[in-house]
């Protein structure tokens, strides 16, 4: 099947985050947050009808067919045996975060994290009212770099007691390879500190870039990991809120469920979005996901292209997963904060701005979303040429 990603809604009329934004000008190009222009694959719009023609929300248990299309689908791109024991879902990807961080963490207890890192994972560790100790990754040659030294020296010195990675890690696009993720478990391990998963961006990623879920990293990883996955990301759905959290270790699952009962999410569910997700973990959308990969891999190599070519005073990071893109304007002549301000002024294109959406350690740097329609994309990177020839 022929899936059309030129074709786009106008996202200017619908509440989008990224495009339907208040006083800003009528040619805006939207590329920040990260979400998807395309429509969605088919077989979500196939799953969601039927539930819109009953027209009944009543309360649903997940159903059989839910629980193994979800261990099926760890089995068959992953070759993770989970367990159905392991398994919950809560409506959010950060919510989930932030619920792990209220049991595995005590109010003023350290979280550590590789920085920069994405707003809502700061206000998570915050809303727990724990500290923030940033593990900074360093830029060697063109790619960033886990600074391990670092790492273990900052567990020797704060305890923390909760790691909380993000991979593949957003801004930074880096899909941390199975030696770098073998070496933090075995460095947490050791040291007595839980690991929290964030897996959000791990469906997506080029040239030959793995992801590899946390507990498919073995014996240690389950005892110590909560793994947090949401398809939101690579299917486009983030308005059909659910994340899928699995936990091995008993230990750690039996405070876990205790919350899930807290919330009530164990009954709550959104029958759309179980809907979406079962039709997606069956794998349905596979063959979208592969003409998708394709796309973005173009718009990709047509980004990196343009902004790289040497005539810019730009640097872009080459993404190893997900649709963003991390650019360097530190030798744009532009400042380091409030980049946004500028490109949006400039090039009218709304982007991320580094230090207000990932902290200190992004400041100097922008994150472009190139999830857009090629057309956009041109005009967009056209629009960036002319803004730098005009000065
Ligand atoms: C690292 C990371 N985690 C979580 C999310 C949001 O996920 P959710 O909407 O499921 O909370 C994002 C969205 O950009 C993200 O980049």
């Amino acid at each position: 099947m022929i899936y059309d990603f030129d074709t786009t809604l106008d996202h200017r009329k619908n509440g989008s985050f990224r495009w339907d934004l208040p006083g800003m000008p009528d040619d805006l190009i939207g590329m920040g947050t990260a979400d998807l222009d395309y429509t969605c694959a088919p077989c979500i719009r196939e799953a969601l009808v039927p539930v819109a023609q009953e027209n009944c929300y009543n309360y649903r248990q997940r159903s059989d067919e839910y629980y193994r299309a979800y261990e099926d689908f760890y089995r068959r791109k992953y070759s993770l045996d989970v367990k159905r024991e392991w398994l919950s879902s809560v409506p959010s990807t950060i919510g989930a975060v932030r619920m792990a961080l209220g049991i595995y963490a005590k109010p003023g207890d350290n979280v550590i994290v590789q920085t920069p890192v994405f707003n809502p994972i700061r206000w998570a560790i915050d809303g727990a009212d724990c500290n923030l100790i940033s593990n900074e990754m360093k830029p060697v040659n063109g790619h960033f770099e886990i600074d391990f030294d670092d790492f273990e020296a900052k567990i020797k010195k704060y305890h923390p007691s909760v790691y909380l990675i993000v991979n593949p890690h957003n801004p930074t696009g880096r899909v941390f390879t199975e030696a770098e993720l073998k070496r933090l478990v075995d460095i947490c391990y050791s040291n007595g500190v839980r690991i929290v998963s964030d897996e959000v961006h791990g469906l997506i990623t080029y040239d030959g870039n793995r992801f590899i879920p946390l507990l498919a990293l073995g014996d240690k990883a389950q005892e110590i990991g909560i793994q947090i996955m949401s398809l939101s990301k690579g299917y486009n759905i983030m308005s059909l809120p659910h994340a899928m959290i699995s936990i091995a270790n008993e230990e750690l699952r039996t405070p876990w469920m205790r919350q899930i009962q807290a919330y009530s999410f164990g009954y709550a569910t959104n029958s759309f979005a179980i809907a979406a997700v079962t039709s997606i973990l069956k794998g349905e959308a596979d063959e979208w996901m592969d003409a998708l990969h394709e796309y973005l891999r173009k718009n990709m190599e047509e980004a990196l292209a343009a902004i790289n070519d040497g005539t810019l005073p730009l640097t872009a990071y080459r993404p190893e997963g997900s649709f963003l893109l991390y650019v360097d304007c530190h030798n744009a002549g532009i400042g380091t904060k409030h980049l946004d301000r500028f490109f949006l002024e400039n090039a009218h294109i709304h982007l991320d701005d580094g230090l207000d959406n990932f902290g200190p350690e992004g400041e100097g740097y922008i994150r472009i979303n190139f999830a857009v329609t090629n057309k956009v994309l041109k005009d967009a990177l056209g629009r960036i040429r002319k803004t730098f020839q005009n000065r």
